[in-house]
């Protein structure tokens, strides 16, 4: 087997924490592989002016496959205060790297499943019809478009004059706002495209098919955004019926869907949803399965693919001596690499092992403790985030 490269991008904060413990793990799985190192996130925003460096994006180009942390972004005038002082007022302007990548390498394809570790004390419960608590099982993957809609980066705030009579021409702006002076007006265009559209539901579609899902849902709100969301309807319930008979197609709007994520979150299979909505409705399940120490997901394009945990850098607890965060949503990350690359055995290998770590219940993170992050967990008998890595690693 040829060995692999993959770029590893640790980013800021907790990022290069986490990525240590996940190629821990895998080495300690058997899988080899040679990574390069990537430079990505605010370090480099501060001192080069540019948070994702050509040359993180050449061996992107070159190797294909990313793992990558996480990184911090700040809003627009922080960024600028802490450039460095050289670099000020050169026309440096920030966009976070991560976007940036998913647009750049058409990554349009995010995928985020939220499955129930049995045992995890951060699982959902509810209340039954009896009144006694029920543990529903969730097993969701949420396909999410990742690079068009309300993150396209199409925005403007007081819009230039061809911008604004364009709006013009469209009645519902002319009767809502027709009146309001240019200058106080902000816009951010929410932007689908058929093929993007349409490969992200082919997407879900498939993964359904191939994995015994009996529906797909599509999670929007084409009653109200009648052109976005009901594009991807109607997209959707063409495929369905042409390509896709066996499997349901069920529509519900993305606000009743986060109410009925808590009601009857076991019913849902695949998911699928623009990039705004999908982000939402993923935040949601992963609330369901522990919350960000858990949620996983990958980044697929025609040609490269990173996959990355949910959570961000989390500054606070970045610098303690003895790091106490929960490394399994990046590990959960590195084994949906595994299956993407054909290393499916070694994957499911590890994902057994966490999930029996889990259910074991001996070992915690903090977070499955339920405890406030402190360097102070550790001595409350809370595992570090090596302690977890090591422990899945004797699992085994
Ligand atoms: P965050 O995800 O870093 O943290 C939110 C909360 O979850 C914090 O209480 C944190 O301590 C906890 N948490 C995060 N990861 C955890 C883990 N592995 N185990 C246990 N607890 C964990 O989000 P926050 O605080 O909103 O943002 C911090 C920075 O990260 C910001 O600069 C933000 O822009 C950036 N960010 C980056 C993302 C990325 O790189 N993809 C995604 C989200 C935020
Ligand atoms: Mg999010």
């Amino acid at each position: 087997m040829t060995r692999r490269t993959i770029v590893a991008m640790p980013g800021d904060g907790i990022g290069a924490v986490v990525l240590e413990a996940a190629v821990k793990v895998m080495e300690a799985a058997g899988f080899q592989a040679d990574y390069e190192f990537a430079d990505i996130g605010w370090e480099f925003w501060k001192t080069e002016g540019n948070p994702l460096p050509d040359r993180t994006i050449e061996l992107l180009k070159k190797h294909k496959i990313g793992l990558f942390g996480a990184i911090t972004s700040k809003p627009k005038d922080a960024a600028a205060a802490e450039l460095a002082t050289e670099l000020q007022g050169k026309g440096f302007v920030y966009a976070s790297p991560i976007v940036g990548m998913r647009q750049l390498f058409d990554l349009d394809i995010c995928i985020r499943p939220c499955k129930t570790y049995l045992g995890n004390p951060l699982n959902f419960v509810r209340r039954g019809a009896n009144g006694d608590i029920e543990e529903p099982f969730v097993d969701v993957v949420i396909f999410r478009q990742n690079t068009e809609c309300l993150y396209s980066g199409v925005e403007w705030t007081n819009p230039p004059e061809q911008v604004y009579e364009a709006f013009k021409t469209n009645k519902a702006f002319l009767k809502n706002f027709g009146n309001v002076p240019k200058e106080e007006i902000s816009i951010s265009a929410r932007i689908f495209t058929r093929k993007y559209t349409g490969r992200i539901l082919k997407a879900a579609f498939e993964h359904a098919r191939n994995n015994g899902y009996k529906s797909v849902t599509l999670c929007e709100k084409p009653n109200v955004i009648r052109e976005t969301s009901g594009m991807m309807y109607k997209m959707a319930q063409d495929m369905q019926k042409n390509e896709y008979p066996e499997i349901a197609l069920w529509n519900t709007n993305i606000d009743a869907q986060m109410m009925w994520l808590t009601k009857n979150p076991e019913d849902y299979g695949v998911i699928v949803a623009g990039n705004m909505f999908g982000d939402i409705v993923s935040d949601g399940f992963a609330g369901l399965i522990g919350g960000l120490g858990f949620a996983c997901s990958a980044n697929l394009g025609e040609e490269i693919a990173v996959f990355e945990p949910t959570h961000g850098s989390a500054p606070k607890y970045a610098d303690y001596p003895v790091s106490i965060v929960n490394p399994i949503a990046m590990i959960a990350s590195a084994c949906m690499m595994l299956h993407h690359i054909g290393e499916s055995a070694t994957a499911v290998r590890i994902e057994k092992a966490i999930a029996e770590i889990i259910a074991e219940g001996k070992v915690k993170t903090y977070d499955m403790m339920k405890m406030t992050g402190s360097p102070d967990v550790i001595k409350n008998g809370a595992a570090s985030t090596m302690q977890m890595a090591d422990a899945i690693i004797a699992k085994l």
